[in-house]
């Protein structure tokens, strides 16, 4: 990538250190009154695991998160977000009762209710005890055909029903060779964003490039670094918010092993994990790098 014409880093580093879990939007988990940049680290399950299996994964982690930090000191733990798929969500929501992990949702239909077979709609997910939704996710862009003005009426429901969406935005291996990976990015993002009602939340994306994902190839911290520099500015911009508002997370193979490069990052605030989020071990080790 070029990086021409990308914006300066902005934000300064500002992290909501402490802010309540999912306090995106107004109404959900309490609020951040002034949107600041936020530590995350969220698990996508994908379509894995039964109920059994979830409960045990939520037990493993709050016990993980109970345990005294080695540097008590440091910088604040970041907020920890669970994506189950549909059937796993009442289940989640028992075990993190009482928890500040937050749980979101795989994807959300745009209607509020209708005659709309096999399709969730937000207050559903609401009702569910989702605090997050993913909007976009490649996979389902992939798989459903999601065009970004579908994933559009996707985010504008979620933060209508005090969902926090969480936007991912990736390019593919033959767009990056093509030299269109900046391109994929800002369309992505303003069609995304499109209709996305205006508000004092911050708004948060993740970049998820797709030849990284499940693959083991992750992005090097360089790589994902000029993607989110890059992003930063046009979130920003698309969302009508200060840089300092826009939380950008990395997604594609992280592992505890790569984990540390990449928050080290001045544009990288957290991540989304798939593989490496179904083994409560690494979770917690990526969890406790992204202070
Ligand atoms: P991965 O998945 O960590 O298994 O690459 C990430 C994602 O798809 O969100």
């Amino acid at each position: 990538m070029s990086g021409g014409g990308a914006p300066a880093s902005a934000g300064g580093g500002r992290h909501a250190g402490g802010a309540p879990a999912g306090g995106d939007a107004a109404g959900v988990g309490g609020g951040t009154p002034l949107a600041l940049r936020r530590r995350i680290v969220a698990g996508n399950w994908k379509m894995h695991f039964v109920t059994a299996d979830a409960a045990a994964f939520c037990r493993e982690l709050r016990r993980g998160l109970a345990e005294p930090r080695q540097e008590p000191a440091g910088p604040a733990r970041p907020e920890v977000v669970l994506f189950p798929s549909f059937p796993l969500l009442p289940g989640v929501a028992r075990e993190l009762a009482g928890s500040d992990v937050a749980m979101g949702a795989q994807d959300v239909h745009p209607a509020e209710r209708g005659a709309h077979t096999g399709d969730v709609a937000a207050p559903q997910l609401v009702d569910a005890g989702c605090r997050w939704v993913l909007c976009g996710h490649s996979e389902r862009r992939r798989d459903h055909s999601e065009s970004d003005e579908l994933i559009a009426r996707k985010v504008a429901a979620a933060a209508r029903h005090g969902l926090a969406p969480l936007l991912c935005v990736g390019e593919t291996r033959e767009q990056r060779e093509a030299g269109e990976t900046l391109a994929v990015l800002e369309r992505q993002v303003r069609g995304g964003l499109s209709s996305r009602p205006a508000g004092p939340a911050g708004v948060v994306v993740a970049y998820e490039p797709v030849w990284a994902i499940g693959t083991g190839l992750t992005a090097s911290p360089e790589t994902a670094q000029e993607a989110h520099q890059f992003l930063r500015g046009v979130v920003s911009e698309a969302a009508g918010q200060g840089a300092g508002a826009v939380t950008l997370l990395y997604g594609g193979s992280v592992t505890p092993a790569n984990a540390a490069g990449l928050i080290a990052q001045p544009d990288v605030d957290g991540f989304l994990v798939g593989g490496a989020s179904l083994d409560p071990r690494q979770f917690l080790a990526i969890i406790a790098c992204s202070g």
